[in-house]
């Protein structure tokens, strides 16, 4: 597995591999590797015949009152994960190869979708993610970029990006990789002490819940909404107060946001249909945590 730093390392490896016409993953990351970055590299090997994995914390993703400085890295750890699943090349730059001085060209979704959800209390985030992912796809040109579900909105927004702007490169998103109580991994799960990470399982607890209902006949109205396809369905507005409750039992949590909205267009939805999201962010103690199902 070869580490390159610098924008033409990454280029003269992939133009070799393409000269051959090997086909090529990308795995963005910002390192703090756990086994939902793994099961990304895993599912890039299986598909791709090399894999570039990124590792890099994006400072223009992070608000000023945000984790930046504090968010885990630990690069040698990270390489020991990405060789054993089989990584070819790992992109590890600096913050000024990637954003040089004079730097002022950003990516941004301008409809409704980055301002829904996480977009609500983290309204650079977004800009910060799609400038630095397309970044990433001008100098690695992928065939195959993979992101996780649990950041299902980001990789919506990264779905809606692609296609506006013709880029040319299939966005694979990988299910949500969960501890034995449910918990969805996250790097930000190591900011947790031994009580909110016990805490921490009622956003599991209370999207399982929340399917439950979705799914269980007796609970369902008999509507047919546009855009559903006929048949019994379940309101919204039955759902939240059931999240919520479930939510409210755990004292170290507060509530962020608990939302259903539709899968692609990120906006809420009154009547609950195949495909929609549900998506909850809670704060543990100090720690921002996020996850989410589809119905
Ligand atoms: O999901 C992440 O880790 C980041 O948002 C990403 C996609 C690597 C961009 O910095």
């Amino acid at each position: 597995m070869k580490i390159a730093t610098t924008i033409e390392e990454v280029r003269q490896e992939v133009r070799e591999w393409k000269r051959q016409g090997l086909t090529v993953g990308l795995v963005p990351t910002m390192g703090a590797l756990h086994e939902g970055h793994a099961s990304l590299v895993e599912r890039a090997y299986r598909d791709c015949n090399r894999v570039v994995a990124s590792v890099f914390v994006n400072p223009t993703q992070f608000a000023a009152d945000e984790d930046l400085e504090s968010y885990p890295r630990d690069f040698e750890e990270d390489c020991r994960i990405l060789q054993r699943k089989g990584c070819h090349l790992v992109f590890h730059p600096s913050v000024s190869e990637m954003y040089p001085e004079g730097f002022a060209t950003y990516v941004e979704l301008t409809s409704d979708m980055t301002k829904q959800l996480c977009g609500k209390t983290r309204p650079g985030h977004f800009k910060g993610v799609c400038t630095v992912v397309s970044k990433l796809f001008n100098i690695v040109t992928p065939d195959k970029a993979y992101f996780g579900e649990k950041d299902a909105q980001q990789l919506a927004v990264i779905r809606r990006m692609v296609f506006d702007m013709a880029m040319d490169v299939k966005i694979v998103g990988c299910p949500t990789v969960r501890e034995a109580d449910g918990l969805a991994k996250s790097s930000r799960n190591d900011y947790l002490n031994d009580d909110e990470r016990k805490a921490a399982c009622v956003l599991y607890r209370a999207l399982q819940a929340a399917l439950e209902y979705i799914g269980d006949g007796p609970h369902a109205v008999a509507v047919s909404a546009p855009g559903t396809s006929a048949g019994p369905c379940t309101e919204a507005s039955n759902v939240l107060p059931l999240i919520r409750n479930i939510i409210a039992e755990e004292p170290l949590a507060e509530i962020d946001y608990i939302e259903i909205v539709d899968g692609e267009t990120l906006q809420p939805v009154e009547i609950i249909k195949a495909g929609d999201l549900i998506a909850i962010a809670i704060y543990i103690g100090k720690t921002r945590l996020i996850d989410n199902v589809r119905v």
